[in-house]
C-alpha cells in the first residue's frame, strides 16, 4: 500500500561519494555470482505439487519489448494477448450465491463477502487435483491488500456506518477461485466447492511460540489463541505441501489509539488517529487505546489450505511480527523449509525462518505444524560483500531478560525491537524475495527510501548506497554452500534502478536494457527468468525523477547477463502486483492493483474516474483492480 508511506518530502539530492564506486564494484562482482549461477543446485524447490516441466528452456527474455506508456490500458508484446479474468466485485463462485457486481458500488457487505475483494496483490496457482501438474485446471489464490473507501461505497465515507465498516472488512483478505482453460480461454468456475473468501472477520487460530501468551490475550479472547481476520495482505508465499501463506503488511494503519501509545505501538506505527479506515467507529477492537493487545494479533504470516475450504487459517508466530511483505520458500540440503521475508518499511530488515523439522513429502498433513517450530534470523549485510544471519532466539546475544525480552514469545511479538537489538542492517524497504529455481541464489527488491540520509535518519551503506533513494535497487545473495540453511552469505547489487538519462548521478541506474524504478514484485519462472514489477507511488508517477518512465510496468531479466526487457505496461494510476504461471509456462496470471489512483483520491468519493476507467471502459463505472491472463497467441512459452 503506497498511500501511507508515500515519501513526498524532498531531501537534498546530492550524490553519495561512494555511489559510482558501488556501480563499478557491482560490474566486477557480477562475475562472481555469475559463476554461482552455473553451479549445481542444492535442494531446489519445485512449485507446490508440481514437477518443473518447462525448466530447461533458455532463461532469456525472447519477446520484443513494449515501449513506455501512459495509456489507460494493459500493453503486452506483439504476439501476446492479455484478458481480464477476475476483477474487484466479480463473484468468487461460492455455492451459496453469485451476486453480480454493481457499477454504482451499491453491493452490500454480505454481497461483498461473496465477491472479489479490492486491490489484488500476491497470487499463486495451485494445480487441481492436489499433487497433479495440471495447467488447465487449478486454484488461483490471491490477496486483496486494502480498500479505497471512496470507490468501495456509492457515496464513500458519507453516513459512515457499521454496514460500511463490514463491507470494507469483507473487501479485504484473500480469494480462492477455481479456474479452468479450454482452447486457450480461461474462466472462473462458478459455482465451485473450493471457492472461498477470507476476510478481516474470518476466525483464525494462533500457532507457534506466541500462541496463548499473555501478550496475545484480549477482552474478546481470554485464551490468546483465536483471532478474527487478516488484513492488508500484501504479497504471499506457499509451501511444498500445497498451502498458501498470506502476509499482513501495513496492519498498524487500521488502528487508532484513544489512550496511551505503548513502545510497541510506537515502534510499529500505531498512531492516535490511524490512517483513515475508521473501522474503530463500529468495531472497537481497532482502538488500541481500549484494546492494547489487539495489535499484537496482527502483523503475522497466515497459513491456510486452499484445497480444504473448511480449514481454519493459522497465524504462524514463529515467523515474526512486522510489516510482512511476503514469505518465499526454499529447501535446505537436509530437507527442511526456509521462508525468506521482507519487512516493507523504510529502514527495516530482511528475515529468514528455518524450520526445525524436515518436510514430509509423502504425507502433507504431517506438515500441519511445521511452521510453528524453527529459528527466525535477521540479515546483516557487511560492506565487504559478505553477510550473516543473526538468530532471534531468547537468551542469545542481546535478547535477554536484562535487556527487556521476557521470553521467546516476547521476542517474536516485538520482532523489530529484537532485530534492532541484534544490530541488523536497515534496508531501503524490502519487498519481494525470489529464490532462483536452479541455483538457490536469492534476490530481493529494495523498492525505495527517500528518507535515506535525511535528517536524523540512517546514512548510506554499500547495500543501500543512495541518499534520497527514489528509484530503489535489487540485492542478491548466495548462502554458504548454496544451502538456504547457511548462516553466512555473499551478496551484491543485481541492479541499481534509475533513469539512464538523468543528469543527477544519484538518480542514474545501471540497468542493462529497459529502465525502471521502485521494483516491488519479483518472481522467477521455472526457467530462471526473473520477472520484475514496479510500484512507483502515484504522487511521483510521471513526475519529477519519474517523468520519462511512464506507467507502472513489468519486465523480465536474464540474471546471467542482466539484460532486462519491458514486457507489460499497466493502466493509468495502477501498480503491478502479483505474478505466477501455470506449470507448463504457457499461461501467466498478473494482478493489476489500484488503477485510477490519484494522489488526492483516497477517501474521496467525489470523482473516482479521474484518470482511469480500466478495465470496463468509459461505459463502465469505477476503475477496478483485476487479475489478468496473458498467453502467447501461438500457445508458446510465456517470456521465451
Ligand atoms: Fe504492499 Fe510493500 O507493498
Ligand atoms: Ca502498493
Ligand atoms: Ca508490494
Ligand atoms: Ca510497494
Amino acid at each position: 500500500m503506497s498511500h501511507s508511506y508515500r515519501d513526498d518530502q524532498t531531501l537534498n539530492a546530492s550524490a553519495n561519494p561512494s555511489f559510482a564506486e558501488v556501480l563499478e564494484s557491482r560490474m566486477s562482482r557480477r562475475g562472481l555470482l555469475k559463476g554461482a549461477a552455473a553451479a549445481a543446485a542444492v535442494g531446489s524447490l519445485p512449485l507446490a505439487g508440481c514437477a518443473a516441466s518447462a525448466s530447461r528452456r533458455d532463461p532469456a527474455p525472447g519477446f520484443a519489448p513494449v515501449s513506455i506508456s501512459t495509456a489507460d490500458a494493459v500493453r503486452v508484446p506483439q504476439g501476446y494477448t492479455a484478458k481480464v479474468l477476475y476483477a474487484w466485485g466479480d463473484s468468487v463462485g461460492h455455492p451459496s450465491g453469485s451476486p453480480a457486481f454493481r457499477q454504482d458500488a451499491a453491493n452490500t457487505a454480505a454481497e461483498q463477502a461473496l465477491q472479489a475483494g479490492m486491490h489484488h496483490d500476491g497470487i499463486h496457482y495451485f494445480p487441481l487435483p492436489y499433487g497433479s501438474t495440471s495447467s488447465n485446471t487449478g486454484l488461483l489464490v490471491m490477496n486483496h491488500e486494502y480498500t479505497d473507501d471512496g470507490l468501495l461505497h456509492s457515496d464513500g465515507f458519507a453516513d459512515w456506518s457499521a454496514e460500511k465498516v463490514r463491507k470494507s472488512q469483507n473487501a479485504h483478505g484473500c480469494s480462492v477461485v477455481e479456474v479452468r482453460e479450454k482452447g486457450g480461454q480461461w474462466e472462473v468456475v462458478r459455482p465451485s466447492p473450493f471457492a472461498r473468501r477470507i476476510t478481516a472477520q474470518t476466525p483464525m487460530r494462533v500457532g507457534g511460540p506466541a500462541a496463548g501468551h499473555a501478550l496475545m490475550k484480549t477482552a474478546a479472547d481470554a485464551t490468546g489463541m483465536n483471532v478474527l481476520g487478516t488484513f492488508n495482505n500484501c504479497a504471499h508465499g506457499y509451501t511444498p505441501w500445497g498451502t498458501y501463506l498470506t502476509c499482513e503488511e501495513n496492519w498498524d494503519t487500521y488502528f487508532i489509539n484513544s489512550g496511551t501509545l505503548t513502545d510497541d505501538h510506537l515502534r510499529n506505527g500505531v498512531s492516535p488517529k490511524g490512517r483513515g479506515y475508521r473501522w474503530n467507529e463500529f468495531d472497537e477492537r481497532f482502538d488500541a487505546g481500549k484494546h492494547p493487545n489487539e495489535p499484537n494479533r496482527h502483523g503475522w504470516v497466515v497459513e491456510f489450505d486452499p484445497y480444504n475450504p473448511q480449514s481454519q487459517p493459522v497465524k504462524r508466530t514463529a515467523l515474526g511480527r512486522f510489516s510482512h511483505e511476503g514469505a518465499w520458500p526454499a529447501k535446505t540440503a537436509d530437507g527442511r523449509l526456509v521462508i525468506y521475508m521482507g519487512d516493507d518499511r523504510v529502514f527495516e530488515y530482511i528475515y529468514k525462518f528455518v524450520s526445525r523439522d524436515r518436510i514430509n513429502s509423502s504425507d502433507r498433513n504431517a506438515n500441519a505444524s511445521l511452521l510453528d517450530h524453527g529459528t527466525l534470523y535477521v540479515a546483516k549485510f557487511n560492506d565487504d560483500g559478505r553477510g550473516e544471519w543473526i538468530p532471534l532466539v531468547h537468551g542469545q546475544g542481546a535478547l535477554t531478560v536484562a535487556n527487556g525480552f521476557a521470553d521467546q514469545a516476547d521476542v517474536l511479538v516485538r520482532t523489530r525491537a529484537a532485530a534492532d537489538a541484534a544490530g541488523a542492517t536497515k534496508m531501503d524497504r524490502p519487498e519481494w524475495i525470489a529464490v532462483h529455481p536452479h541455483t538457490n541464489e536469492v534476490y530481493c527488491t529494495l523498492t525505495n527510501n527517500s528518507q535515506r540520509g535525511g535528517k536524523d535518519r540512517a546514512g548510506t551503506d554499500r547495500a543501500n548506497p543512495r541518499v534520497n533513494n527514489v528509484f530503489g535497487q535489487i540485492i542478491r545473495w548466495r548462502e554458504t554452500g548454496n544451502d538456504p540453511a547457511g548462516l553466512r552469505f555473499e551478496w551484491d547489487l543485481f541492479a541499481v534502478a534509475g533513469d539512464p538519462q538523468s543528469t543527477d548521478a544519484a538518480q542514474r541506474g545501471n540497468i542493462i536494457g529497459d529502465a525502471y524504478g521502485s521494483p516491488d514484485g519479483l518472481w522467477f519462472d521455472d526457467s530462471g527468468l526473473l520477472w520484475i514489477q514496479t510500484d512507483v507511488s502515484t504522487s511521483t508517477l510521471n513526475k519529477g525523477a519519474y517523468e520519462r518512465l511512464g506507467n507502472n510496468m513489468m519486465l523480465a531479466a536474464d540474471v546471467r547477463s542482466g539484460l532486462t526487457k519491458r514486457f507489460l505496461t499497466g493502466p493509468a494510476g495502477c501498480e503491478i502486483t502479483g505474478v505466477v504461471m501455470t506449470p507448463d509456462s504457457r499461461t501467466m496470471f498478473v494482478n493489476i492493483q489500484h488503477p485510477g489512483e490519484t494522489s488526492s483520491e483516497r477517501n474521496d468519493p467525489k470523482n473516482p474516474k479521474v484518470v482511469s476507467s480500466w478495465p470496463d471502459g468509459a461505459a463502465g463505472g469505477r476503475p477496478r483492480s483485476a487479475t489478468i491472463v496473458i498467453r502467447r497467441d501461438d500457445g508458446g512459452l510465456v517470456g521465451s
